[in-house]
């Protein structure tokens, strides 16, 4: 008996080394673990043996039943974790292509405009987004009762009435005229934002590039020639110009610089409102208020500055006639760029 014992162990060793998968290990629960198996067979025949014998082979019968049994158990847990790991694969599929991300167009537009003024000498500062009102607008000289502080344009901060969403770049002179002394030349590239009723040309968060230069005797025709040499590199040669007279606090004189609308080579469309004009940029020269505000003696140095806006050159470079799309996120546009 003891012999039949280690034949059918022998077995369950020869059977277990080649035992990989869930089938066969329930193929080895038939043979010998279930109730009518090669062990439980073993100990019914337990009853014809001799007295002597019954607790020596008892012995045996459930070293047996106890090495079947462990090694059952420690196999399907095995051969389990080893099929929730190997992903199933379907090699018929077709295979998968991965997208390589790029630069958002707003943002590939920036850079290259920063670029431009970065060959033409300047350097790049920025500032926060959330301001106080002494950046965006005291210091830039607005009166207590400028319109533009009012609710219909600037977004306050609910919990601190000194605290706002920027209206505008202008408030990074401020910041760059205190941490350094003139000569400045500097682009502040940014975000924005206003309270402005959402169409096809405006929205209320948009992209600026604020221009600073100071200098001594810093005058209007380098301003002239910046804002020009700055449209031809990032347009190309044909190109017409026209700086119209306008008002900001911060600056005076002040200007407004319109380029040709190339979507429609100036004949009129919806994005320059049929006029045949884009509007780029505000500019001026830096108001005496505002360089005394930034600790710069007035009497000793002059400069210019300029506000240009980013979405518009965007719509200019893409085609994109409607800014909303830029931020409508859909990939079929966004990755035509
Ligand atoms: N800050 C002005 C605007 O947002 C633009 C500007 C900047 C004008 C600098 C003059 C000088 O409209």
């Amino acid at each position: 008996m003891i012999d039949e014992i280690k034949k059918v162990e022998e077995e369950i060793r020869i059977f277990i080394e080649n035992l990989h998968t869930k089938e066969d290990l329930e193929k080895f629960r038939n043979i010998f673990l279930v109730k009518k198996g090669k062990i439980q067979q073993l100990f019914d025949r337990m009853r014809d043996l001799p007295k002597e014998e019954k607790p020596i082979v008892g012995k045996f019968l459930n070293e047996l039943r106890n090495y079947a049994e462990t090694r059952f158990k420690e196999l399907s847990e095995s051969i389990a974790e080893r099929e929730t790991k190997v992903p199933k694969i379907d090699l018929t599929l077709p295979g998968r292509i991965d997208y390589i991300g790029h630069r958002h167009p707003i943002y590939q537009t920036m850079d290259r405009m920063v670029e431009v003024f970065v060959s033409l000498g300047f350097k790049v500062a920025e500032g926060p987004d959330i301001e106080d009102g002494y950046h965006n607008f005291d210091a830039l000289n607005f009166p207590p009762d400028h319109p533009a502080r009012d609710m219909q344009d600037t977004f306050f901060i609910k919990s601190d009435k000194n605290l706002l969403l920027r209206t505008h770049t202008s408030p990074v002179q401020i910041r760059i005229m205190h941490a350094t002394k003139p000569p400045i030349r500097y682009i502040m590239p940014g975000r924005v934002y206003r309270n402005e009723a959402i169409s096809a040309r405006s929205l209320a968060e948009f992209h600026q590039i604020e221009g600073l230069y100071i200098n001594h005797k810093v005058t209007f025709a380098e301003l002239k020639g910046t804002m020009i040499e700055f449209s031809r590199r990032m347009f190309g040669e044909n190109l017409r110009f026209r700086f119209r007279p306008s008002f900001f606090p911060f600056t005076e004189p002040s200007a407004e610089l319109d380029i040709t609308c190339f979507l429609c080579q100036g004949k009129g469309c919806r994005v320059c409102k049929y006029t045949g004009w884009l509007e780029i940029a505000g500019c001026g020269m830096v108001h005496p208020n505002v360089l005394k505000a930034g600790g710069i003696d007035p009497e000793e140095y002059t400069g210019y500055a300029f506000g240009l806006g980013i979405e518009r050159v965007a719509m200019l470079l893409t085609g994109i006639d409607d800014i909303r799309t830029f931020y409508a996120n859909d990939v079929r546009v966004l990755s035509q760029f």
